[in-house]
């Protein structure tokens, strides 16, 4: 049977861990992998992007295969032709799909109707590969990603619903602070308590980010305002005192990391001078892409 990442919990725990050992070996250069020798994935962006489509263009590359870019304005797609013809029509080309798009149930759909992988670049509801690359940054810099919380600060979106369903999968703590009407999506708050039942995370979602900060291992942050909510541009004042800065800091541990998953809008969820200070792990994160998305190809084709 074909194997898809659209979710997080796609991957079993144990698959997850094996991922990211290949990724950490990969990253060190002490193995290589050529599962798409002779396979053409197509990429299709529906939204821009500057890391998720490099470090997919290159790693396909590296792996022996043809990364095929795909825009969302330059196929039919745009023109109304269904997800299931297309699903069908590109599956007669391709061997596997990337996409980032608006609607995370049309990836659902399109991975019904093409019948090899399907990954999930980011949607409006989840943006897994980019966890799956944290949690290797997490794993070099800590040393553990079970038994640590992670704190996420901002706005409820794609990024905090993946966190939190990746925590209920591992095992670690999840704290989402968001001002209120920004929580993250229901959704993602029961899949994850799901997960949490049988690895005992602890999932959180409060309206106070000096409270959710204590005891952290990690604080998380993203942009307020997503791709596709452009037109939302009001609700940045609602963010008053979610901004990650040195206050906030004060209130978490002295050897709490920062991360985000960049772009970063700096002066809003994050002030400059936290993100100079934590830039060599924020970078390792967007490095960390192109060696997580190759263990995970590596596992989805091989
Ligand atoms: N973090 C991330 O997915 O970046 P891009 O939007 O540049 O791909
Ligand atoms: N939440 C952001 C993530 C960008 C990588 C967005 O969807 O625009």
């Amino acid at each position: 049977m074909k194997k898809d990442f659209i979710n997080f919990y796609e991957l079993s725990k144990e698959e997850l861990l094996e991922i990211l050992e290949l990724a950490e070996k990969l990253k060190k250069g002490e193995t290589s992998v050529n599962t798409l020798k002779g396979k053409s994935i197509g990429l299709i962006f529906m939204k821009p992007s500057t890391r998720t489509r490099l470090s997919f263009e290159v790693g396909v590359y590296q792996m022996g295969g043809q990364p095929v870019y795909i825009t969302g304005s330059s196929t039919q797609l745009s023109r109304g032709e269904d997800i299931k013809d297309t699903g069908r029509v590109m599956a007669r080309y391709l061997d596997g799909l990337v996409i980032r798009t608006y609607s995370h149930q049309e990836v659902e759909e399109l991975a019904k109707y093409f019948d090899k992988p399907v990954i999930n670049a980011l949607t409006d509801y989840l943006h897994p590969c980019q966890i799956l690359a944290d949690l290797q940054t997490v794993k070099e810099r800590k040393g553990k990603i079970e038994n640590i919380k992670v704190t996420f600060v901002g706005d409820g979106n794609n990024v905090a619903n993946t966190w939190l369903i990746a925590g209920g999968l591992v095992g670690f703590d999840v704290s989402v602070a968001t001002p209120a009407g920004y929580e993250p999506s229901g959704k993602a708050v029961y899949q994850a308590l799901k997960l949490a039942q049988k690895t005992g995370a602890k999932i959180e979602i409060t309206n106070n980010p000096a409270e959710a900060v204590k005891g952290a291992d990690v604080i998380y942050t993203d942009v307020w305002v997503s791709m596709g909510q452009e037109g939302e541009k009001e609700k940045k004042k609602d963010f008053e005192g979610f901004t990650v800065d040195r206050d906030l800091l004060k209130h978490a541990p002295s050897d709490v990391l920062v991360m985000h998953c960049l772009p970063a809008h700096k002066g809003e969820e994050i002030s400059e001078e936290v993100f100079e200070q934590y830039a060599d792990v924020i970078f390792d994160e967007a490095e960390n892409r192109l060696h997580a998305q190759k263990a995970l190809m590596h596992y989805l084709f091989k």
